[in-house]
């Protein structure tokens, strides 16, 4: 959460919290907490920024890379799950949720929990994104709720 949470600010979002592993430029407004999103105690203490549900969740995040392809794409694809498993039980109904993926897209099993949760799910390729990157970003909009 660091340029994306960055361009939120920027864009007028009210409230930005944010959760990385390493150190984070501060962000003009934003509350970011240095931490693992696989520890509940981390994104707890992120949650304390917020004054209610979010309506957006972004994660960018990515494992550093081994090389060895299988492997890389594994443990992305990981991260990507526990982004949507923190937009399922955190975001309000109608809310959103945008991710990075790798290597062809979101998995089979991640696309059948985003369009049983989202009604709108597509892929996209933003500008910003290098041409030779394998990475896309997954948008599913209108969540269902609980
Ligand atoms: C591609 S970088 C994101 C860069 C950022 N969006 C930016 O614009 O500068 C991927 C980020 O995911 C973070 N990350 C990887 N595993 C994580 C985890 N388990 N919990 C939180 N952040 C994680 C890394 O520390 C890294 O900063």
């Amino acid at each position: 959460m660091r340029t994306r949470g960055l361009v939120a600010s920027l864009r007028g979002v009210k409230e930005v919290v944010g959760l990385d592993l390493l150190p984070v430029e501060p962000v003009p407004g934003a509350f970011i907490v240095q931490g693992d999103v696989n520890e509940p105690v981390d994104v707890a203490e992120m949650m304390t920024g917020l004054s209610g549900p979010p309506d957006l969740v972004l994660s960018d995040m990515a494992a550093n890379t081994t090389g060895h392809k299988q492997t890389d794409s594994l443990r992305t694809a990981a991260l990507a799950d526990m982004g949507l498993d923190f937009a399922i039980q955190h975001l309000v109904p109608g809310g959103a949720f945008c991710s990075k993926v790798f290597q062809g897209g979101a998995t089979p099993e991640m696309m059948a929990r985003l369009k049983a949760h989202f009604k709108t799910v597509k892929h996209i390729k933003p500008p910003a994104s290098r041409a030779g990157s394998p990475e896309l970003f997954v948008v599913a909009k209108g969540f269902r709720g609980q």
